[in-house]
């Protein structure tokens, strides 16, 4: 089981460095090229069931909408306050999605789809971002 979460290894150095730098003078014509690079990293399947991939989304959606609720509670800009609002109810709208993808998981391949489930949940670690 993967414990970093199902993107580990998408976020290639040069392309955290440009996250963190942007381009430098002279380095326009690579930033297409660097952009590039993480959609042809290879990419290997975290899951063995598709199941799993909409249950680690539904707790994803679920902490992402938590952080922003966490977030918009001690920031006191009144537009960040907005936004953030705004992108809580995104995620709880995604969140929404997704419990009905393992719902109807659940109906249709019932105790089949408990361990997988279970599995994601117990083991789930929101994925890694780029620094
Ligand atoms: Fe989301």
């Amino acid at each position: 089981m993967n414990t970093d979460g199902p993107f580990r290894g998408r976020c290639p150095g040069r392309v955290r460095r440009y996250a963190r730098q942007g381009p430098t003078p002279g380095d326009a014509s690579s930033v297409r090229a660097r952009l590039i690079a993480p959609g042809q990293a290879p990419f290997e399947l975290p899951y063995d069931h598709p199941v799993q991939f909409f249950s680690y989304a539904l707790v994803q959606e679920k902490a992402t909408q938590i952080y922003y609720q966490q977030l918009r509670a001690v920031v006191s800009d009144p537009v960040l306050v907005q936004v953030l609002a705004r992108l809580s109810r995104d995620e709880a709208r995604h969140f929404t999605f997704m419990a009905d993808v393992v719902a109807q998981y659940l109906r249709v391949y019932g105790d089949a789809v408990v361990d997988p489930v279970r599995d994601v949940i117990a083991n789930f670690r929101m994925e890694r971002t780029c620094r």
